[in-house]
Parts: structure tokens; C-alpha cells; sequence
């Protein structure tokens, strides 16, 4: 990977977890690849690890103390300094301090300096039974809302001898995720039209279905296409093949080179098996909000309104689940979109375990409104998916996209079939 870590700064919190000691590797990868390094250790992680062997690799003092003199503005200035926040190991005592605002200690009264403008990253490190626990769940989870980013840990065998999730990510790992970050918030700066490598020809679905009740009603959702569109436009921009699958009610539709309508969900699947089947795409990005039901008896003609009427709704097929079989090009990256409403963590990566998508970008519905658009970039591993990035609003999740656009078209070599 190539370095972008120049003059990159990483605030780097550790806690009294028995997998402190992996801070150490960390911190000195770090060092190694460029980044600067200030570590701030509470004093349960003093009992684990010394300051002495973050002191030796990165040639500064540690933090620890919010009264130290001649450091009293440490936890204003520390965080103003850091590009990166990151909480490695973090103990279920940290979750529950920084979920309830508490400032304790140096670690938690930085976080109530926290802006929310810089990544702030979590990696837990626990005993199965503690990461299970509802109350640790719940500070997770409210944290996360908050635009937090929690790096689920591993699963595995434990310090204690337990088998289960809680293990802390691997320092390598960490890094690399860390150089990743920072390559992609790289190549979001640069001009569009410089970034791809190959032109992709990509397929973005926008809008929400509309499902007949009779000739002149439907059921339809607040979609208004708007992501999709322009998601489409900047792509355009940057040189890719662009065709948006649009709402036709959309008001979003001028200044692209294609678009192409639907109506109903039956219209949108008919549409994109088509165009899959007949185009070799390289991307789909589903954003559509496509109905989960459809009206099982559609009436030929109007409905009367003098009386109340019951319509039963049976479900649609996944559509997202379809893309790769309709498919011409046999690899076929998609990115799909994921709405929950009162999911928590678990309950996510439950859910999204039935797609069959590279990436999922899952926003929470309490988390999205006409001034907060915050949510997580997950991405399929080996088993399950898994939050690789974060993203605080529309813009910096049109350039998320943007980042992994590029990303394909600089892993795609010529994938045309
Ligand atoms: C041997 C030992 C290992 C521990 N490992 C963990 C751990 O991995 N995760 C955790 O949340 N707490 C762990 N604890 C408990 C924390 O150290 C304890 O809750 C402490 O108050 C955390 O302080 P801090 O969050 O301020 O660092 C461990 C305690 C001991 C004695």
C-alpha cells in the first residue's frame, strides 16, 4: 500500500484491557509508516503496560493525567491536534464512560471535547460474555448513533480461555485499516475527473416503486432519488458509463446522459434484468427504495371511496438478491443501500447477512433527517459483513463512494465479458 500517512496524526487511547499490549505493535507500526503518534493511557492500562515502551517508540511523552501541570488544556488540544481518534483496546468500562458523557478521566473528557468533524474509532477488546451484555450493547450502539465508528472485534479463543466474539483487532489490521482511511480520504480530495483508473460502466438505481392499488393509486415511500442522482452525476463527472434507473415520478432526472424509468417494482426488475443481461455492467449501486409488499389484488378499476376498504399486501422478491444472476458479467460488483428502524448492532449484521452485496451502506433511520445523514460503509469478508468505514453526512458519503468506485476500477483489470 502506498504511503499516505505523511504528516497524518493519530491520537491513540488505550484502556486497561488484558489486550493493551497490542497497542505497543500498533504504535510502532504506526511510527514506522510515517504517522504521528501521541498515546494517551488510563490508569487501569497503566496496570497492564507501561508508558516507558510508548515513550521509547514514539519520542513523546504519554498523557494520562487531566491535571498534569504544564498539560491542562491536553484534553482540548490533543484532540484539536489529532486527524484521528482512536480508542485501542477499548474496555467496556470506556463504552459505558464516553456513551454517558462522563469525564473522568483524560480518555472521556477528551471525548466531550470531540467535535464529531474527525473519525473517532472505537476497537473494543472483552470477554464474550461482557461484549454480549445488554448494557454494553446498548453504550455501543449509542455511541455508533452518535458517529462513533465501533470496530467490531473478532471472535476466537480468549485470554480467559472463552471462546466467542470480543478479541481485539490485530494491530496489522488496525494499521492497515488506518493507511486505507487515509488513502481514500486522499483520493476524495482529488479533481473527479482524475481519480479513475478505468472507465466503469456502472448502473445506479434511485427513487421508490410505486405499487398499484387500482388505476389511479399506488403505495409508494419518501424516496426522492435524490442520492442516486447524484451519486450518478459525480460518477459522470469522472469519466465513468453512467445509466441511472430512475423513479418516473422523480423531479431528479436532467443532465445525465441516461436514464431509464420505472414505475413498479415488477417494471424495475424487468428493467434491470434487461439491462444486465444485455449490457456488461462492471457496478451496480442500489439505492432505489423498493417496496418490501405489493398489493396482492390490484382492482381493473376505480376503487370507490364511499366505503373503507382491506388490501392485503403480499411480498416482492429481493430485487438486490437477483443483480449477479441477471447478470452478463460475471463480476459484477454491487453496492446496495440498508434502512433500519430500531436495529441494533447485531440485529444489523443479521439483516444484512441475506444480501448478496460487496458493500451495504446501512444508515439507522433515527440517524438520517433534513440535517444529519450519518451511517456505516459495511463490507463482505470472508464470513460476515463488516463496518470498514463511516460516513458524517451526504457529501462525505457521496465521496465514500466515489473511494470505492475508484477502488474497483483500479482492482478491475478488463472484467468485460
Ligand atoms: C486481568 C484483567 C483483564 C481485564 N481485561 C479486560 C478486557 O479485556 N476488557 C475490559 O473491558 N475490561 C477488562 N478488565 C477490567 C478493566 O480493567 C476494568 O473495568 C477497569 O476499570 C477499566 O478501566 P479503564 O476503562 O479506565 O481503562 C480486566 C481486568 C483485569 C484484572
Amino acid at each position: 500500500m502506498s504511503n499516505s500517512s505523511t504528516s497524518k496524526k493519530i491520537l491513540l487511547q488505550v484502556s486497561g484491557s488484558i489486550a493493551a499490549f497490542k497497542s505497543i505493535a500498533l504504535a510502532s507500526g504506526l511510527i514506522k509508516a510515517g504517522f504521528e503518534v501521541e498515546v494517551v493511557m488510563t490508569p487501569s492500562a497503566r496496570e497492564f503496560i507501561g508508558p516507558a515502551s510508548f515513550e521509547g517508540i514514539t519520542g513523546r511523552k504519554v498523557h494520562g493525567d487531566t491535571f498534569e501541570a504544564g498539560q491542562m488544556m491536553a484534553h482540548i488540544n490533543l484532540e484539536r491536534w489529532a486527524d484521528l481518534i482512536l480508542l485501542y483496546p477499548a474496555t467496556a468500562n470506556q463504552l459505558a464512560q464516553l456513551s454517558q458523557g462522563f469525564g473522568a478521566d483524560l480518555v472521556s473528557t477528551l471525548f466531550l471535547a470531540h467535535e464529531f468533524k474527525k473519525p473517532y474509532w472505537i476497537a473494543p477488546a472483552m470477554n464474550q460474555a461482557m461484549w454480549t451484555h445488554p448494557v454494553v450493547r446498548d453504550n455501543a450502539n449509542k455511541l455508533q448513533r452518535l458517529g462513533v465508528q465501533i470496530l467490531d472485534p473478532g471472535a476466537g479463543r480468549m485470554a480467559c480461555g472463552e471462546e466467542g466474539a470480543g478479541r481485539l483487532i490485530e494491530p496489522e489490521d488496525m494499521l492497515e485499516r488506518i493507511q486505507i482511511h487515509f488513502e481514500a480520504e486522499r483520493r476524495a480530495r482529488q479533481p473527479l475527473a482524475l481519480t479513475y483508473a478505468r472507465k466503469l460502466n456502472i448502473l445506479i438505481t434511485a427513487g421508490g416503486t410505486q405499487e398499484p392499488i387500482d388505476p389511479v393509486r399506488s403505495i409508494t415511500n419518501v424516496s426522492t432519488g435524490r442520492t442516486g442522482f447524484t451519486l450518478a452525476k459525480s460518477l459522470e463527472e469522472a469519466g465513468h458509463d453512467v445509466t441511472l434507473v430512475q423513479s418516473e415520478s422523480s423531479q431528479f432526472q436532467d443532465g445525465l446522459r441516461r436514464v431509464l424509468n420505472y414505475t413498479t417494482t415488477e417494471s424495475m426488475a424487468r428493467l434491470l434484468e434487461d439491462e444486465l443481461s444485455r449490457r456488461s455492467y462492471d457496478l451496480v449501486i442500489h439505492s432505489a427504495a423498493v417496496s418490501d409488499f405489493r398489493v396482492e389484488e390490484v382492482s381493473k378499476t376505480k376503487i370507490s371511496s364511499k366505503e373503507g376498504i382491506t388490501l392485503r399486501l403480499i411480498p416482492n422478491p429481493k430485487l438486490v438478491a437477483r443483480l449477479k444472476d441477471w447478470s452478463r458479467n460475471k463480476n459484477l460488483k454491487v453496492i446496495s443501500f440498508k434502512l433500519t428502524s430500531g436495529a441494533d448492532h447485531l440485529e444489523i449484521l443479521e439483516q444484512l447477512s441475506k444480501y448478496d452485496s460487496d458493500w451495504i451502506i446501512h444508515n439507522e433511520l433515527a440517524d438520517v433527517g433534513p440535517d444529519k445523514h450519518t451511517g456505516v460503509v459495511f463490507a463482505k469478508g470472508d464470513e460476515k459483513y463488516q463496518p470498514v468505514d463511516f460516513f458524517k453526512n451526504k457529501t462525505d458519503l457521496s465521496a465514500k463512494v466515489r473511494g470505492l468506485v475508484q477502488n474497483i476500477a483500479e482492482r478491475s483489470n478488463d472484467l468485460t465479458t
